[in-house]
């Protein structure tokens, strides 16, 4: 079993580019299937759910190949509609499949996605979207059996709740159906944008993305197309909640700012001085690092669920009481009792986790459960006095690329064994 050993007390110092978005990537690759030429990806994060994703694109029939950061997908071979049962559990964004197959071979057959560790996870809102497109679904032990009679055709979707996974398999399903799909109440994260756009220079007919109502006319077919995905800020998030922690000085360069503006607020309140220009970043601490009062997480432009646990461990060290009150998911807590170990001093009630700040923490052993939970574990044991032992790093590989030998070049003691 791998793990991170990590010794703290280093504040993190130097320059780092920030990878491409996860979260953009595995939508954008899943999109390339519906085209019938090759697709380039570039910025394409290293990633254990970018290699799942490739996985299953392999298992349909297309041909990838990856040199670096740049990924071809040819999915003129791809003729599979089913997705077995081991694939799909390796990542719950694999469920965006099921809109993109239905639409390109009018069937599919995949089960339910990956067992979840940030509570329930339903895929209602998917399931509900993709039958008034026309979809014929039905639930067998575990399996999703469906199809479609003839082509999809638009429909006028409203979303009980502005759901990203909902919203992308949506736009995915409805991109060649014919006639116009409406998705009101739509996600209006950065990453559906990204995702649109490359479906635009596909040739798809997208608008609204960014805004809470999207239209899609749909087109008779869609051309591969070259794209590059947009900057990951949730892990510039998590590298600047590391920053503030350590007193540290770091540049990020390669960033989107105005993707980042939902959490910069935080960083301010904690004492952190910032300074922004064209697509670099650049955050220090010099005096004492504060409480950051209350974050609420909410969908975009909302505090992002996923910057909440970097952020947690940062305010651990604060001076000061920081309140957090997760809105997104039910389950998303359990890197408190973590940190608790590393010294920290953490409340949680339902949705709700108090943090007092406390002077010291202390190295210890523990285990990331999820992915930005994880991440949050190496936040708290870059400051943390001694070592610091992660288990657990199948999570954190899931989304940040080498994350040991980025950290080791902006000076922290830290390396995987
Ligand atoms: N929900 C439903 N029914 C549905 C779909 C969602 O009740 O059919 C609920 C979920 O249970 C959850 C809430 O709606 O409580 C939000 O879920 P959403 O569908 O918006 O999230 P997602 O598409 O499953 C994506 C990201 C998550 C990120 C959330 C929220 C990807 C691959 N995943 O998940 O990222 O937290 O949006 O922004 O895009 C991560 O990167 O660590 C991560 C978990």
């Amino acid at each position: 079993m791998s793990r991170l050993i990590i010794e703290g007390g280093r504040p993190l110092c130097g320059e780092l580019r920030i990878q491409g978005a996860k979260n953009s990537a595995l939508p954008i690759l899943t999109s390339a299937l519906l085209c019938d030429s090759p697709s380039i990806i570039h910025n394409c994060p290293d990633l254990s759910d970018v290699e799942a994703s490739c996985s299953i694109l392999k298992y349909l029939g297309c041909e990838i190949t990856r040199v670096g950061e740049n990924v071809c997908i040819d999915p003129s071979g791809a003729d599979k509609f089913d997705i077995p049962e081991d694939l799909m559990r390796e990542m719950r964004s694999s469920i965006v499949f099921l809109g993109a197959i239905c639409a390109k071979l009018g069937k599919a057959r995949i089960s339910f996605p990956g067992g979840c560790e940030l509570g329930p996870r339903p895929i209602d809102l998917h399931l509900s979207a993709l039958k008034q497109l026309g979809v014929v679904i039905e639930e067998d032990h575990g399996w999703l059996n469906c199809h479609v009679d003839g082509r999809l055709h638009g429909a006028n979707i409203v979303m009980s709740f502005p759901s990203v996974g909902a919203t992308e398999n949506i736009m995915l399903a409805a991109a060649t159906a014919q006639g116009t799909t409406t998705i009101v109440n739509a996600a209006r994260e950065p990453e559906i944008d990204d995702v649109a756009d490359f479906l635009r220079q596909c040739g798809a007919k997208i608008s609204g993305t960014g805004e809470s109502i999207i239209t899609i006319e749909g087109v008779s077919h869609l051309k591969g197309c070259e794209h590059t995905v947009m900057p990951d800020r949730i892990v510039a998030a998590t590298y600047m909640a590391a920053t503030g922690i350590t007193g540290g000085d770091l540049t990020l360069t390669g960033v989107n700012i105005r993707h980042l503006s939902p959490v910069l607020p935080a960083f301010f309140e904690a004492g952190c001085e910032i300074y922004t220009e064209g697509d670099l970043i650049h955050i220090q601490r010099r005096g004492p690092l504060k409480s950051v009062k209350y974050v609420r997480t909410m969908p975009y432009p909302g505090f992002p669920t996923d910057a909440q646990a970097p952020i947690m461990a940062m305010s651990t060290k604060a001076y000061g009481t920081s309140i957090f009150i997760e809105n997104i998911f039910e389950n998303r807590y359990k890197h408190a009792a973590e940190l608790v170990r590393l010294g920290a001093n953490i409340k949680v009630e339902g949705k709700v986790a108090i943090v007092e700040g406390t002077e010291n923490l202390f190295g210890a052993a523990v285990e990331a459960t999820d992915l930005r939970g994880g991440a949050a574990l190496v936040v708290a044991g870059l400051a943390a006095e001694g070592k610091t032992v992660v288990t657990g790093l199948h999570h954190i590989d899931r989304g940040y690329a080498g994350i040991e030998a980025e950290l080791s070049t902006l000076g922290a003691k830290i390396y995987r064994m």
